[in-house]
Parts: structure tokens; sequence; C-alpha cells
């Protein structure tokens, strides 16, 4: 089908297909990848009201999608340009793709063992610029940070095994070397 065409409701159904099959996050990952950077090329993820980003916050998050459950969770999250996030896990799988704009991807490896919820040594270990169609993956435990280095707001596809904010997830501060739960406020 013509790539315009692709919807969400055909990558919804896709997902349900694909984690029906299996459960490794490289597997799922791998199928799902090529349908999101379909869907990304739908305009219909390029609405007006996605682009709305809290100041505090410094991104906006709009759902849309989860199942009942939490699980297989479907966000457009906008950026502010020069705002992120702090380096933070997920809890979850995700795979990002780009939809408009450039969004500069920060990873970090866990020094410690992890035992103390409330530490973490983490060390930077790379950095991509993520263009649109692009994709970034993550596993549940991997360790990134996300801004938006350009000078308008930049959105992004998100996808993710469970909605963020159920899952047992964290924000990290590598000065202080403090692990806290990271909870993310989501638009109306
Ligand atoms: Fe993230």
């Amino acid at each position: 089908m013509p790539e315009a065409n692709y919807e969400l409701s055909d990558f919804i159904q896709a997902m349900r297909t694909v984690t029906a099959e299996t459960d490794e996050v490289a597997k799922i990952i791998g199928r799902l990848k090529p349908l999101a950077q379909k869907l990304v090329k739908n305009p219909a993820l390029k609405k007006e009201e996605y682009r709305v980003c809290g100041e505090e916050q410094g991104f906006g998050v709009n759902l849309l999608h989860e199942e009942e459950d939490h699980t297989l969770a479907v966000f457009v999250i906008s950026w502010l340009p020069g705002r992120g996030t702090p380096a933070h896990d997920h809890g979850t799988w995700a795979l990002v793709t780009g939809i408009e704009g450039n969004e500069c991807n920060i990873w970090w490896r866990r020094e410690d063992d992890g035992s103390n919820p409330e530490f973490a040594d983490i060390t930077k270990v790379g950095e991509l610029i993520a263009k649109p169609g692009e994709c970034v993956a993550l596993q549940p435990r991997e360790i990134h940070a996300v801004y938006n280095p350009g000078d308008e707001i930049s959105l992004s596809l998100h996808v993710y095994g469970r909605h963020i904010n159920h899952t047992n997830r964290y924000q990290f501060d590598p000065e202080t070397k403090r692990a806290e739960k990271l909870i993310v406020k989501v638009n109306p």
C-alpha cells in the first residue's frame, strides 16, 4: 500500500501480531522498525495539537494508543528547541523514529550493579543525531538522554512495550549519581 496511506490502525495491528508471535525485544524491534518508518510519513502524525510543549517539562507527550493493560503504547512527542530529557531508562523496550527535525541522543553506560535504587554511576558512551525517518531502539534498561539541537520544535514517534508511566523506570543525574523514578506529564 502507498506509504502515505499507512495508518496508525495498521501499525497497532502489526504490533499486536508481532508481540503475540515473539517476546524477544530484538525481533520485535526488527519487525516494527520498517513499519514505524512508514507510519512517520503519514501527515496525520504532524497535527498542530501535537506541537504543544509544556515550558516546564520542555517537551509535549501525546498518547495515540495503548492497550487496556497499558502495553503497546504509541506517542508523538514534541520537543522545544534546545530542550530535552535527563538521562533515563524506560523499563520496557523502546523504538523512536524521527518525524520532523533532528533529535540528539546521548547514550550512557551504567557502571554500578543497580542494587541501590537511589544510586546510579553512569558514563557517557556515545551520541547520535536522529533525522526524520531514522530510528533509535533501546532495551528496557538501556540509558539515553534526548534533546532537540534545532531552532524549531521537533517531532518523533515513540513506541514502547508498555506506557512509560506504568513501568518501573528511572532518571539519572551523572553529577550527583542520584537515581529517581521518572514520570512524564502527558498532554490531555
Ligand atoms: Fe527515552
